[in-house]
């Protein structure tokens, strides 16, 4: 069983937490690798997602994971739902709760929607990206993939370069290092970075290329042109050049170094497509593991069920 019976923030987990969602997802990731098509563990339960803000390979990764638990899943996306009519979030939630369900996963543009959703509805929530603020499925399952990569978390060196402001990954991935014992470092120009950094528990780096050779992990955040007033850079080729991994950096590197990224990515800003699709690049596994890591988030946070748990 996880500690609270939501996860919207990295508040929310324990590192005993962490340890147990990461061990499920190890199992379910060896179902998904046999290609066991459906457990059914969730047989009978429903869970809606909520996605109240584009999202393709997040919303899908969730849709995956409950279908392969056979739970009853449910879209309410924001262009065919009754927000485009004007209803406001609480009667929103107040619908779904008179349709009783037993997850719902909320994705929105602003901070703080899950806890309204959650104190709306009885049943869990969980926070598929609410803003700039958390993204914690995200960072769980780049801790999976770092862990898959390096046998361990303790004591990695992760650099998260780029648009740090804007980055509910970010808000979510520095945290969740520094619960298992890892150091994250938060690589930026004063313009993408918050207005107090130090807030953020992370060491704080401006020249990317002074603490690369230190790096187990170059995680780069995709620059969020759509929360842009005024671009925080000269230009995307002065960003790319001062801020983006490319073949130089890699091998300026150590040679242990991996590349993440939540996607999608901006080929050619943050990261090169050569890098992008080097063998040291972890995105498609990130991507893979996130199936696996919702699966176990759903099946620990709905307590189970008596058949077909967790292989
Ligand atoms: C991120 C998001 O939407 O917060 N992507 C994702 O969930 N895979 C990051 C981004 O949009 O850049």
């Amino acid at each position: 069983m996880l500690s609270s019976r939501h996860l919207m923030t990295m508040d929310d987990v324990t590192v005993d937490d962490i340890a147990l969602i990461l061990d499920t997802a190890e199992s379910f990731a060896e179902v998904n690798e046999r290609r066991i098509k459906k457990l059914p563990t969730l047989r009978g339960r429903t869970v809606i997602n909520l996605f109240l803000e584009p999202s393709t390979r997040t919303r899908m990764s969730f849709e995956i994971a409950a279908k392969r638990l056979s739970a009853d899943g449910v879209n309410f996306t924001a262009s065919s739902s009754a927000t485009v009519k004007g209803e406001s979030l609480r009667d929103t939630a107040a619908t779904l709760a008179a349709m009783s369900c037993d997850l719902v996963i909320v994705r929105h543009k602003y901070a703080g929607t899950p806890q309204i959703i959650a104190e709306m509805m009885d049943c869990s929530v969980v926070n598929g990206g609410d803003g700039v603020h958390e993204h914690p499925t995200q960072a769980l399952l780049d801790l999976y993939t770092m862990r898959q990569n390096f046998g361990h978390l303790e004591g990695l060196t992760v650099g998260i370069v780029g648009d740090i402001a804007h980055s509910r990954v970010a808000g979510s991935l520095v945290p969740a290092l520094r619960k298992v014992g890892a150091t994250p470092i938060v690589i930026a120009p004063q313009t993408l970075l918050p207005a107090r950094p130090d807030v953020l528990g992370a060491e704080v780096a401006h020249d990317f290329d002074e603490v690369l050779p230190r790096l187990d992990v170059a995680y780069m955040l995709r620059i969020q042109m759509e929360r842009f007033e005024a671009a925080g850079f000269p230009s995307l080729r002065e960003y790319a050049r001062l801020y983006g991994m490319n073949m130089a950096r890699l091998a300026a590197a150590k040679p242990e170094l991996v590349i993440m990224h939540p996607g999608p990515m901006n080929r050619g800003v943050e990261i090169s497509s050569d890098v992008a699709d080097h063998a040291r690049s972890l995105v498609l596994g990130q991507v893979e593991s996130g199936v696996a890591v919702r699966m176990a988030v759903m099946y620990l946070l709905l307590g189970g069920a008596d058949s077909g748990a967790a292989a």
